[in-house]
């Protein structure tokens, strides 16, 4: 029976590039699912840019682009990665797809009818100025536990409390400064509370599909208090406009949250891969592809986001009467050399950086399968490490047999493999044939390293009987020539077979190979053929070494970008730390500020730098403060100025201020205070 999957992995927001975390999970899932299609699975592979939510929304704005027209952008530039990567989607589609919006819409009536949808009116931030709700990742204020400033509206990054955004002391929104006010609307939510639900889901997620870990885990929000009440909440799946989303039907204004339809993007996609290459009814086909009883729903996921795919995903599925999924493989985070990555800004290493360096996709793809195993673990980009296992392990263990034998059997033999090998040949072979069965289960259970490792032992055997029989000498012996024969032929059958174990890992280099071998495309079952008196091509190259010279210059931080910053100006040209150590920027205390009569723009500022004296200083913020506003607090100056004398007397250095590129255009100038500590005399560097 053929095995029929629909594998997915997680859908990336649409703000930004890919990070190399992204590109980590398409790795993961692309060498499971080609493993799958080496043993004839019938398998749909997709993915989709995450298109929705008020991130993206305010992104476009601030972009100056429709939210269409930012998402597209985009998506325009994800097919480098994937086929630089060699991740091999069947579709890539967007949760903005006609699809899309027909299928959450869908789901959610069904979800609806069933008596699941609930609608409440709850408070919450509106930006008076904005117009609109604020999520909590556009409220900041005061930490009401530390104190802290500028934190967001749900966690402090300072003291790490949780709290909710109308504890924030001084709330302000972060999109527009103003101080929001408390509004009630109505919200949709989804009662995951229902008994139905509740039952439902302890058992799909107790009853062994999940990850040991990820089923304790999860098993949390199935905690009972002394009501027997458990912690499962209801779901909020509705916005108010504006938002860039779905319109929930029946209810004008009203949005899908973009995590209710992002999910739904998986079928969308799915779907989407139907119109695009089934003629005819492409619904119908899809139905009917759904519909079959053997078909196992694959979601591959980062740690991050499991409650979406095990209580609501699950649930949604399960209530709107469709196929729930089968499996959720959840893995850990990539760090870089022991630091943690930020979710939006990614790590050190950008992957399209590394692919413009030259660099061979499948060291990456070789690396991080050498690390993953089938658990939650967080995974360590190392460049020592880095370097060190694919230059001795795929270049000094794996190409090395090939090119040790190749020269020989093109020269001396024109490239025919010998019939038979002799015991010690055969032997080997069969060893090596043998771990077919135990390398395809490593990958089927995604122990990747384990899988990965069992080849290296066998590549290490075959390394030795190279050493043991010694080519090139025999290849200077009078009468060794069927020996040598022998040796190359079996170097030859044991590449083919190592080849055969990698390429779920390296593609590229598997269909390099099957080109010199002149064989057809391998599949797990080849393990059990041989070669026999087969004639293979000329050797060419595999597979170099990686230069940690690339290494380098990928950590290196890449050329400033020349494309307008967000405030609108261009980044002045580079400067090294020399440059910077001329300009001497001081703290200092505003002791006084006074009007200049004849001038709007400038205030008299005397200024302690901490050198026994004080400094007059002219600067032009009158339109920003009064002078009352200022005298006392502390700012910056640059203190090694020329002095100036001006109309009103001499200005003895200068106060920074922030402003935008066109101060008509964006009126406002901020002058800089340091925080709470800071001396006047104080160097800043
Ligand atoms: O966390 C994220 O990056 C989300 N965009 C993942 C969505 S996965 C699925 F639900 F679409
Ligand atoms: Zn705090």
């Amino acid at each position: 029976m053929t095995r029929k999957l629909f594998v997915t992995t997680a859908l990336p927001y649409a703000n930004g590039p890919f990070h190399i975390g992204h590109v980590m999970e398409y790795i993961q899932a692309d060498i499971w699912v080609r493993s799958q299609r080496m043993q004839h699975a019938e398998v749909r592979f997709v993915c989709a840019d995450d298109a929705h939510g008020a991130p993206i929304m305010i992104a476009a704005e601030k972009a100056g682009k429709t939210p269409q027209q930012f998402v597209a952008d985009i998506a325009a530039g994800r097919k480098q990665y994937l086929d630089g990567f060699h991740i091999a989607f069947d579709n890539w589609h967007s949760t903005d797809g006609p699809e899309n919006h027909e299928l959450a819409q869908s789901i959610y009536l069904a979800l609806r009818k069933n008596e699941l949808i609930e609608v409440r009116t709850i408070e919450q931030f509106f930006d008076p100025d904005k117009g609109m709700f604020l999520p909590d990742r556009f409220i900041k204020g005061e930490c009401p536990k530390c104190g802290a400033q500028d934190q967001y509206g749900d966690n402090c990054e300072v003291c790490g409390a949780v709290y909710a955004p109308t504890d924030l002391k001084k709330p302000y929104s972060a999109l527009s400064g103003a101080t929001p006010v408390l509004r009630t609307s109505e919200h949709f939510f989804f009662k995951l509370s229902d008994a139905r639900c509740v039952e439902y889901l302890e058992s799909w997620t107790q009853d062994g599909r999940l990850q040991p870990e990820v089923a304790n885990k999860v098993r949390e929000w199935f905690g009972r208090d002394e009501a027997g009440q458990v912690s499962l909440g209801d779901w909020d799946i509705s916005r108010d406009a504006p938002y860039f989303g779905i319109e929930i039907p029946d209810a004008p204004g009203k949005y899908f949250y973009v995590w209710l339809d992002a999910p739904v993007g998986y079928l969308a996609s799915l779907k989407n891969w139907f119109v695009k290459n089934v003629p005819g009814d492409a619904g119908a086909a899809f139905d009917a592809y759904l519909a079959q009883p053997d078909l196992e729903q694959v979601h591959f996921i980062g740690k991050d986001i499991v409650t979406f795919h095990t209580l609501f995903w699950p649930a949604m599925l399960k209530f709107s009467g469709r196929k729930t999924p089968d499996r959720v493989y959840v893995h850990g985070h990539l760090t870089v050399s022991g630091e943690k990555m930020s979710k939006s800004r990614g790590t050190g290493i950008s992957p399209l950086r590394y692919l413009e360096l030259g660099m061979d996709a499948e060291w990456l793809r070789y690396y991080i399968a050498a690390k993953l195993n089938a658990r939650v673990e967080d995974l360590d980009f190392n460049p020592d490490d880095f370097v060190a296992r694919v230059n001795s392990d795929l270049v000094g263990k794996y190409v090395n047999i090939a090119s040790r034998a190749a020269g020989f059997l093109a020269k001396r033999f024109g490239g025919r493999l010998s019939a038979d090998v002799g015991v010690e040949g055969r032997v080997l072979l069969d060893g090596l044939r043998a771990h077919a069965a135990v390398v395809r289960e490593h990958y089927e259970t995604r122990e990747y390293g384990k899988a990965l490792r069992e080849v290296m032992l066998l590549a290490d055997r075959v390394n030795e009987y190279v050493d043991q029989n010694k080519p090139w000498e025999l290849a200077k012996q009078d009468g060794a020539e069927a020996r040598l024969h022998d040796v190359c032929t079996v170097c030859i059958e044991a590449f083919r077979l190592l080849t055969l174990y990698l390429k779920p890992v390296l593609p590229a280099t598997a269909a390099r190979v099957e080109a010199f071998l002149g064989i057809a495309p391998l599949a797990w079952e080849d393990a059990a053929r041989a070669l026999g008196a087969h004639t293979i091509g000329a050797f060419s190259h595999l597979l170099q070494r990686v230069d940690p010279k690339k290494l380098e210059a990928l950590f290196e931080p890449p050329p400033a970008p020349p494309a307008p910053l967000p405030g609108g100006e261009a980044l002045a040209p580079e400067i090294g730390i020399d440059d910077f150590a001329k300009v001497d920027l001081r703290i200092a205390r505003i002791v006084s500020a006074e009007a200049v009569e004849g001038s709007s723009k400038l205030l008299r500022l005397m200024l302690d730098l901490g050198e026994g004296r004080t400094r007059q200083v002219f600067s032009g913020i009158a339109a920003a403060y009064a002078p009352e506003q200022l005298a006392g607090k502390l700012t910056v100056v640059v203190a090694n100025l020329a002095p100036r004398k001006m109309k009103f007397g001499v200005s003895e250095g200068m106060v920074l201020a922030a402003s935008h590129a066109d101060e008509k255009a964006q009126p406002g100038v901020f002058v800089l205070e340091p925080w709470p500590g800071a001396q006047p005399g104080m160097r800043i560097r």
